[in-house]
């Protein structure tokens, strides 16, 4: 077999190919390889002839089983969860119809919006609030006792109906902290001091002497939304300046930030996204997380 013969330089043609006096020569493939490649080649002929394979204009062509591999996949997920749906059409009616306060309560409903409910959170709120719900900078906790809006069942549906601060529901919760220090209205001392005062409200290290001072501050300037005493309003979503949770952070820095700034947290309304049995299900599931009211 003349492949075989291992042939000598001169012997075999070169490709013409030179470089600096390397010639490349010509040899042919090893046989097993080129057999190897045969085969592919018809497996693939093969392959395109049975299953869907070539995209057309339109569609891919439909190989002799005859499945639409994409289209098809999906129609089947989409009857399966259309079966579901009906068959789970009773509980949900019945879960919209209830009593907010009932629902947990409830031996079947209770258990179904907990589930439910959790299904829903991991689906769409765990992005901002955590996959177990403890928040982030700006994303509040769920797990606490500790509410910016109120935490009883009709709070916590309303907020999740509706949302925060957001521009596409006319019913959105909303409030607006003054940017105190980029609108001109405290001066740099002003703020050092009533930053010094949330300090000595929160329990922390502090001047006593510009804390002092910033009382004053904080009654001319901060009482209207987060109380005499600091403790913060729901109807406003000002938070509470007394404990030890913070939303943006309770350092001299963060709140320097905050009063310099002011925060302006946006939640999407999620009537539009979540049907009124999911939102149900959901505002339940939080309120179960252990900081419901
Ligand atoms: C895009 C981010 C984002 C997503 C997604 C999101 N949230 Fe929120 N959520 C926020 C922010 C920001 C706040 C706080 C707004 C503020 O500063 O008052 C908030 C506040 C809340 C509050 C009020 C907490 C309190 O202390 O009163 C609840 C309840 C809540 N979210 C539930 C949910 C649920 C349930 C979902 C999913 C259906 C969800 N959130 C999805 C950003 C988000
Ligand atoms: C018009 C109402 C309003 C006034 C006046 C106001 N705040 Fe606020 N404050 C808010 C709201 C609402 C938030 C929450 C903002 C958000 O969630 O986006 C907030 C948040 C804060 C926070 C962040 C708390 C956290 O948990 O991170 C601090 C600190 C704070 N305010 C301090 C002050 C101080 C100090 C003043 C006075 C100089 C003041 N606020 C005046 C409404 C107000």
């Amino acid at each position: 077999m003349c492949a075989k013969q291992v042939k000598k330089p001169g012997e075999v043609g070169t490709t013409g190919h030179e470089w600096d006096g390397i010639q490349e020569f010509d040899n042919p493939m090893p046989r097993w390889w080129l057999w190897t490649f045969y085969l592919t080649i018809i497996w693939a002929i093969g392959y395109s002839i049975y299953y869907p394979a070539w995209p057309m204009i339109s569609r891919a062509t439909q190989g002799i089983v005859g499945t639409e591999s994409a289209g098809d996949t999906r129609l089947a997920v989409s009857d399966e969860i259309k079966r579901y749906d009906e068959a789970n059409a009773p509980i949900k009616a019945k879960l919209t119809a209830a009593d907010l306060n009932a629902i947990a309560a409830d031996p079947e409903l209770g258990p179904y919006a907990k589930s439910a409910g959790s299904a829903v959170f991991k689906t769409w709120c765990a992005q901002c609030h955590g996959a177990g719900a403890a928040g982030n900078v700006g994303f509040p906790n769920l797990l606490d006792d500790d509410w910016l809006w109120g935490g009883d069942m009709e709070s916590i549906h309303t907020t999740i109906t509706h949302g925060i601060r957001n521009t596409d529901d006319a019913d959105a919760r909303y409030s607006q902290m003054p940017a105190f220090g980029t609108d001109g209205l405290l001066d740099a001392t002003q703020i050092g001091d009533v930053v010094e005062y949330v300090l000595q409200l929160s329990g922390q290290e502090h001047d006593a002497t510009r804390a002092a001072a910033g009382a004053t501050v904080f009654t001319d300037n901060c009482t209207a939304c987060h109380m005499e005493d600091g403790t913060g309003d729901r109807a406003q979503g000002a938070p509470n300046l007394t404990d030890a949770v913070w939303l943006f952070g309770g350092d001299r820095a963060a709140l320097t930030e905050t009063v310099t700034k002011a925060r302006f947290g946006v939640m999407p309304n999620w009537n539009t996204r979540l049907t009124e049995d999911e939102i149900r299900a959901v505002a339940v599931y939080v309120h179960s997380l252990g900081g419901g009211e």
